[in-house]
């Protein structure tokens, strides 16, 4: 428990939301930093529903220096923050790779100047598995090598992670951890709160809830010919829920002196691959639906395989993830109903 503020970024994003539940659950004060850009403030409301306690929140842009500054003059005792806020589509990083460069990398630096001048602080960064590429062994585990990144978007990432290792060199009262997600899915078991895409897409779960709601005809399956057990490729899907509460064990490792040394990395996954085909399945089973698809060539640039090696955050972390495939399916598609009511009423 503790009453500390805890700045979140990106906070009313689909990761940020159920972590920042999490971190209420447990007593943390939450002050949210969100730009809306791929949000909504509808979200807030969720939170609160579930909570029973609403964040505070500041609508600012990260890209803002002096905005970020002024946010910690108004803050002076945030030492803590969990760093979502970042363009996250690979598509859009590679036709746009200046945004993304941006985005994700002059605003780490920015919050990082300010965390900078404090005595001590605390910093979680959202990075993700794709730093490992198609990994030479599965399953993953930390010490895989990062690979020469596939995208704009996961170089900034590593470069991302890169800066706060640099920056963690420079100072021992600066302490983070890199939080590399396998495949985030599901949504709060309330459906209060979860995914919320933007246009068609481009993940499995949201594209697979909207073709059974009727929104889009047909899920395409990117390819068949992988060397699996049954040709489709294989991920490691977590339960957001999980996702969250490791954030939250990561925080406190930080907060109670438990690292064991003041940059630390962990994969976060279920260490359980699943290809495609076996999602689709689990789907229909906990859904009722029949799932309209179609097997077509494969995706430029997907990997055949990656699940997590969890025994570092297991051990660690004092972490595992709990929920199933089918837990975190049965949430995404009961978000998917309340979307598509919320939607209609709209209407
Ligand atoms: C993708 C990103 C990754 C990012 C992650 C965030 C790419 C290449 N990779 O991971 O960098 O960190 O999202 O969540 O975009 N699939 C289909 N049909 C679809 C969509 C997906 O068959 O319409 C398949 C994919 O080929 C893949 C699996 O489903 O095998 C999961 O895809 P997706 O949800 O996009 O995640 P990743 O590609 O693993």
């Amino acid at each position: 428990m503790s009453s500390k503020r805890v700045l979140v970024t990106g906070g009313l994003g689909f990761i940020g939301s159920h972590t920042v539940v999490a971190l209420q659950n447990e007593g943390f004060e939450v002050v949210i930093i969100d730009n809306l850009s791929n949000s909504s403030i509808d979200v807030l409301g969720g939170i609160t529903q579930i909570t029973g306690k609403t964040p505070e929140f500041e609508n600012i842009d990260l890209r803002d220096k002096s905005a970020v500054k002024s946010f910690f003059e108004k803050y002076p005792d945030i030492e803590d923050v969990i760093h979502f806020a970042a363009s996250k589509a690979v598509g859009e990083s590679v036709s746009n790779p200046l945004l993304y460069y941006e985005n994700n990398i002059s605003t780490l630096v920015y919050l990082l100047q300010e965390l900078n001048k404090k005595e001590s602080s605390r910093f979680i960064f959202s990075s993700s598995c794709t730093v490992y590429g198609q990994a030479d062994n599965l399953p993953i585990t930390e010490d895989a090598p990062v690979k020469e990144a596939e995208s704009p978007y996961g170089n900034t990432k590593q470069i991302g992670e890169e800066i706060i290792k640099d920056t963690c060199k420079t100072k021992n009262s600066f302490k983070a951890i890199s939080l590399r997600y396998f495949n985030p899915v599901g949504a709060h078991p309330t459906a209060e709160i979860g995914e919320l895409p933007i246009g068609t897409p481009q993940n499995l779960i949201p594209f697979i809830t909207q073709t059974a709601i009727g929104k889009r005809n047909k899920l395409s399956v990117f390819g068949d010919d992988y060397p699996t057990a049954d040709g489709t490729a294989v991920r490691d899907y977590i339960h957001v829920m999980d996702l969250a509460e490791a954030h939250v064990h990561a925080l406190e490792r930080l907060i109670n002196g438990k690292e064991k040394n003041n940059y630390e990395v962990f994969n976060l996954g279920t260490g359980k691959g699943n290809s495609v085909l076996e999602v689709i399945n689990s789907f229909e089973k906990v859904s009722g639906e029949k799932l309209a698809y179609q097997i077509v060539g494969r995706r430029e640039g997907d990997i055949t395989a990656a699940y997590a090696d969890t025994i570092k955050a297991n051990t660690e972390l004092n972490w595992k993830a709990n929920r199933s495939l089918d837990d975190a399916l049965k949430s995404a598609w009961k978000w998917q109903l309340v979307v598509k009511n919320r939607e209609e009423e709209d209407h």
